[in-house]
């Protein structure tokens, strides 16, 4: 792996998710699936707006039962989770930070479900799949950490059948400005690619999708991090503080400050390949 890839996979890892993450699973023996996927939103689900901002792109992508999704940076395996249940699709994702990647497959199989989703350990600059296999994919905060976009969006629509529509939901530039480090997603700026949304435009349509739709998550965005925000300190046993490590406050405050001041927002953009 290449350094900077090197240092955003340590960025991620925690090392201490999988017995934590088995440990939640074990607790709620006996719950329904559907339960236990709601609940376990708080923690696999890494990006703004949690389970809700998944569900809403799940629905503008108007899913069929048994196509195939890539998720592209899936982290934990929440969306693949999420996708598979309620849509009945099967997933594929792929994910640089190995350690996400086992804990996903170890709960899905802890689930059922890993006849119908499997997480792959690679980079999303070199996807190793088939062409034309896939029939959508999904990719939710991941852009912020790889530059070349233009390489990024290439790939995906190499994967994808003709017609494939790919749902993107990153934290954009909307206004001028320094960003202040710890964010979520980067401990410094040399890890971080936030770009704007002509930025995506341009490079979605350098690779041959066509853009359809844009929505601008900020307000779902700042009611979702003053919930999170209030509930960190308290130590809930699942939550997005434990994916982050010993600042997660820091990164949580700066997150939302910069989101406040109109320096970034989560945005959510669907492309197809005419
Ligand atoms: C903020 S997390 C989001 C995870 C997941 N999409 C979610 O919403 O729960 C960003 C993820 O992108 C992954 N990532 C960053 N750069 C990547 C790359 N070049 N290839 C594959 N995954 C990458 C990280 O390992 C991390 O799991």
């Amino acid at each position: 792996m290449d350094p900077l890839n090197n240092m955003i996979a340590r960025h991620y890892s925690r090392g201490s998710l999988g017995p934590t993450l088995l440990a939640a699973l074990d607790e709620r023996a006996g719950l329904p699936l559907g339960t236990l996927i709601e609940q376990l939103g708080a923690v696999d689900e890494f990006h703004v707006g949690g389970r809700a901002a998944t569900q809403a792109l799940a629905d503008a992508m108007k899913l069929r039962p048994g196509q195939n999704i890539l998720d592209i940076g899936c982290g934990l395996g929440g969306t693949a989770r999420l996708l598979a249940t309620r849509h009945n699709v099967r997933v594929t994702g792929i994910d640089l930070t190995a350690e996400y990647v086992e804990v996903g497959n170890n709960m899905n199989a802890r689930l059922g479900l890993s006849g119908q989703i499997e997480l792959v350990c690679g980079n999303a600059l070199a996807l190793p799949f088939a062409a034309r296999g896939f029939d959508a994919a999904t990719m939710l905060h991941v852009g912020m950490n790889i530059a070349n976009k233009s390489a990024l969006f290439g790939g995906i629509a190499r994967t994808l059948k003709p017609g494939g529509k790919l749902a993107v939901y990153d934290i954009m530039r909307t206004g001028e400005g320094a960003l202040s480090y710890p964010v979520p997603w980067a401990s410094e700026a040399s890890m971080s690619f936030v770009e704007a949304r002509p930025f995506y435009r341009s490079a979605l349509e350098a690779a041959g999708f066509a853009v359809y739709g844009e929505a601008d998550r900020r307000e779902l965005a700042l009611t979702f991090l003053a919930t999170v925000k209030a509930r960190t300190g308290t130590a809930p046993a699942l939550g997005l503080p434990l994916l982050m490590g010993d600042d997660a406050a820091q990164k949580l405050t700066n997150l939302s400050t910069q989101i406040e001041a109109g320096l970034i927002a989560p945005v959510q953009i669907l492309a197809y390949l005419p």
